[in-house]
């Protein structure tokens, strides 16, 4: 009997590693503060979020006080500063999904991750689950988006055959193996 799904511990990197990185990216888009969003843009891209000692270190790499780096990373949804799976699920909780009983939904995606009571994020790091406001896909409800792809008229054993896919996916990815 094997153990189908490879748990993967999150990257320990050095801290003085990452700064290196922010370091290339300041020189690439220039200390200025026009450079702010392309730079905290990569890094998410790097790290999958944006971790507190960054955003300092970019505070202090462009001249910028830190609340207003902190500011801009908070007002953009498309940054976060909580680590994310690599795959992020959002469920749709607007009007249409909610009466098309997306709740039965979420609660098997709970199960199946094996989320706890206030927990996004599985602890291997693969998988983030965001309960979010309408879509706009209303006619697809319920409707869940994993990374940038929109599955519609969701049910926990559709939801249940994607999951089977990304793993089957991942497992032949081959573990520990990162894909961009
Ligand atoms: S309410 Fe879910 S997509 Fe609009």
């Amino acid at each position: 009997m094997s153990q189908a799904v490879a748990v993967r511990e999150p990257a320990q990197d050095a801290a003085g590693r990452r700064f290196d990185r922010i370091q290339q990216l300041v020189e690439e888009y220039g200390a200025s503060r026009s450079a702010l969003i392309p730079i905290l843009q990569k890094a998410q891209e790097e790290y999958r979020y944006l971790p507190e000692e960054i955003l300092t270190f970019i505070a202090t790499a462009l001249d910028l006080p830190p609340s207003t780096v902190f500011g801009v990373a908070t007002f953009y949804a498309q940054f976060s500063l909580e680590p994310v799976g690599k795959y992020v699920i959002k469920v749709c909780d607007g009007t249409a999904c909610h009466v098309r009983k997306n709740q039965a939904l979420i609660s098997s995606l709970r199960s199946r991750l094996g989320l706890k009571e206030g927990q996004k994020t599985t602890s291997d790091m693969r998988y983030t689950l965001e309960i979010v406001s309408c879509i706009g896909a209303c006619a697809l409800a319920p409707a869940v988006v994993i990374n940038d792809r929109v599955y519609g008229q969701m049910t926990a054993d559709k939801m249940k055959a994607v999951l089977d896919e990304i793993e089957r996916a991942e497992a032949a990815v081959g573990d520990g193996k990162e894909e961009q």
